[in-house]
């Protein structure tokens, strides 16, 4: 005799494929027939481990090579994070601050574990194979822009030298064009852009632009402002977005910098980055100010950003 138990799962089955006016015998039948599933081909195991393949025949660029691979996928881990608060139609306190605090946790991982790139690899034979790689920079993962663009409206992106100073109905486009990030790669009295910044923006400013569009009313930023005072005062709520920026804008950023200058420092000799910028100026949190929330500050807060932070 049939447990009540699995006569009610076949119930639920038969009223799911009936709803979608299908014969739920067929699929029935169709479980007889499916392979068990294993670990190596759900995981993809074989597909991920094909992916490093290094250019130079120096053992620690795979180290450089599955790290990024590594912070890739937590990018992607990040953004699918956002796409759920940014497509929540009765965003609760409790989910949105949930969410936040995951990216946070996520981000802390990459902070933390900076410290491979900063002591993984042996710093002869990075700064030979980065010869190799150049004119190629971290500075263009696009995620991590995506990252940015779905968290805050474009106008806190943009560099300081011009923040304020855009026409007011400047288009996504030219606000690109003014991104905080575009002074890694741009002279700006020439016009002229590095051969990194060219790349980057031949294989993805319209992805960028499409992608700013969609989240101009829904990135994390705006979404919190839609919310009703009260609940932008929830305590938690708060807590999560003030964390958040820190984590992102201060912990990873000088996470990222010092790695930097265990790389490109000797002594008080400094070399250049593959991209090309003046990396010590433009790294740094004080000089960079990316501050994705600025209405989670005082006013004291928002003027000390970074200072504290060694360079
Ligand atoms: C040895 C380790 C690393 C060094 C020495 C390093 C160095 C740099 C430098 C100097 C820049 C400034 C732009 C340029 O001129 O190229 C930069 C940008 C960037 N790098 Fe790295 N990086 C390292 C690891 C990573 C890792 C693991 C990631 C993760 C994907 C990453 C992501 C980025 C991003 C997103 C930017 C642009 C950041 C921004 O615009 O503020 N980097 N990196």
């Amino acid at each position: 005799m049939m447990k009540e138990e699995e006569s009610d799962i076949l119930k639920s089955i038969e009223g799911k494929y009936r709803s979608q006016k299908q014969d739920p015998d067929v699929y029935l039948e169709g479980l007889l027939w499916s392979k068990p599933i294993t670990y190596w081909d759900y995981v993809e195991v074989d597909t991920l481990l094909s992916l490093q393949r290094p250019r130079t025949t120096l053992e620690d660029e795979s180290v450089f090579i599955m790290y990024h691979q590594v912070n890739e996928l937590l990018f992607k881990m990040i953004l699918h994070e956002i796409r759920q608060i940014a497509e929540k139609d009765d965003l609760s306190p409790n989910f949105f601050a949930e969410r936040l605090n995951r990216i946070s946790r996520y981000f802390d991982v990459l902070s933390s574990s900076f410290e491979i790139m900063q002591h993984g690899m042996e710093k002869e034979q990075y700064l030979k194979f980065r010869t190799t790689l150049t004119p190629a920079s971290g500075f263009q993962s696009a995620q991590y822009r995506m990252i940015e663009i779905c968290s805050t409206d474009l106008d806190n992106l943009i560099d300081a030298r011009f923040k304020g100073k855009l026409p007011a109905d400047s288009d996504v486009a030219t606000k690109i064009d003014h991104l905080y990030w575009q002074a890694a790669g741009k002279n700006y009295t020439t016009g002229e852009r590095s051969l990194t910044l060219q790349l980057f923006e031949e294989r993805y400013k319209q992805a960028f632009i499409d992608l700013a569009n969609r989240y101009k009313d829904v990135n994390l930023w705006a979404k919190y402002r839609s919310l009703p005072v009260e609940v932008q005062n929830d305590k938690t709520l708060l807590q999560a977005m003030r964390h958040f920026d820190h984590t992102v804008n201060i912990t990873w950023v000088m996470a990222h910098y010092n790695a930097a200058r265990h790389y490109l420092m000797t002594g008080s000799e400094t070399k250049e980055a593959t991209g090309g910028s003046d990396w010590r100026k433009y790294m740094h949190p004080k000089y960079q100010r990316r501050i994705f929330f600025p209405g989670v500050w005082t006013d004291a807060e928002l003027e000390n950003w970074g200072q504290d932070q060694p360079i």
